[in-house]
């Protein structure tokens, strides 16, 4: 049993999905890089659980009930606080760093551990994600949040990359397994450069609307498959570190995107703003609002046009750690 006096501080970074949003729900392969904005959550002894001040609800925070019911069962009540720079519902993946954050520190206290359990951690963020999610994520989120860097989702094990776990998911359209694997990439000279469009629209809506379309016209798996293809191709150029043929990639994956009806006028307008700066650029996440990304090595021009189009910049390199303890 834990040390209910233990105070604890964890943070854990948000994602950049480069490749591969959607059709990794499908099995396709997807690419997700942890970014240097973070959440961290302070948790201290209480006499009854909160969160910023209000009651822990299983409403307003379902991610943080599920994780306390399975880590933190016999322990003692905590106020959490949470602080962080990584916008909600905005595509960043906010939520499954929360669960990270929160869970981290939840293992910590329970069982007084140095060493965070990774696989377990990452599977409990995943599992709250497809609870928020109606039954539909993959464990991108979640895993880039814990294990941080570069992360590749597949339905097969890879040669690329190190491979970490298997996860599966019982999904409303059947069983899902996906093989995850991480990736060492980091260079000195590239940027990513996020721009929100202010536009919240949630995942488990957009998710839904393409599980939808496809339900209609089977045939456009095919445009879930074509995504794979660029996919991968984006896989190779990253490992040969071709950052000119990465961002190809990333352009060509939108153009995808929005085939598939994922976009909205607000990111068109940021990825038009961004393009002329940038080595490629698309949607992140859900779409349908939240954030685009533009891979360059000039964030300072390519910021400033986005900021010029209407959106909020966020700029981050490749490489950042994952869930930490902090104190
Ligand atoms: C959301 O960050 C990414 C999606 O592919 C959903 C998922 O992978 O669960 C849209």
């Amino acid at each position: 049993m834990g040390d209910a006096t233990m105070s604890m501080v964890a943070s854990a970074p948000g994602k950049c999905i480069l490749f591969g949003e959607h059709a990794v729900v499908y099995g396709q392969p997807a690419v997700a890089v942890a970014i240097e904005q973070r959440l961290t959550v302070a948790m201290t002894p209480a006499a009854s659980w909160s969160v910023d001040g209000s009651p822990l609800s299983d409403k307003k925070h379902p991610h943080i009930v599920m994780l306390k019911d399975a880590l933190m069962a016999e322990n003692s009540p905590m106020s959490m606080h949470i602080s962080g720079d990584i916008p909600n519902a905005s595509g960043l993946g906010s939520s499954a760093a929360l669960s990270a954050a929160v869970g981290a520190a939840m293992h910590h206290i329970a069982t007084e551990h140095d060493s965070l359990d990774k696989d377990r951690l990452s599977a409990l963020a995943h599992l709250a994600e497809a609870h928020a999610q109606n039954g539909r994520a993959s464990p991108m989120d979640a895993s880039t949040s814990v294990e941080g860097g570069v992360v590749i989702l597949s339905n097969e094990r890879e040669q690329r990359g190190d491979w970490l776990y298997t996860r599966r998911l019982e999904t409303p359209e059947g069983e899902r397994t996906w093989e995850v694997h991480s990736l060492s990439a980091a260079a000195d000279d590239i940027y990513l450069v996020l721009g929100n469009t202010g536009v919240h629209a949630p995942t488990s809506h957009q998710v839904a609307m393409v599980a939808k379309a496809l339900a209609a016209e089977p045939q456009r798996m095919q445009e879930i498959e074509a995504i794979g293809i660029v996919a991968r191709r984006g896989i190779d150029a990253l490992i040969r570190g071709d950052y000119e043929a990465v961002g190809h990639a990333m352009s060509e994956n939108h153009l995808l995107l929005r085939n598939l009806g994922v976009s909205s006028p607000e990111l068109e307008d940021l990825i038009q703003a961004a393009a002329p700066s940038s080595l490629g650029v698309k949607l992140t996440g859900a779409g349908g609002g939240g954030c685009m990304v533009a891979l360059t090595r000039d964030p300072k021009t390519t910021g400033q046009a986005i900021e010029l189009a209407g959106g909020r910049v966020l700029i981050s390199r490749l490489g950042n750690p994952g869930v930490r303890i902090d104190e």
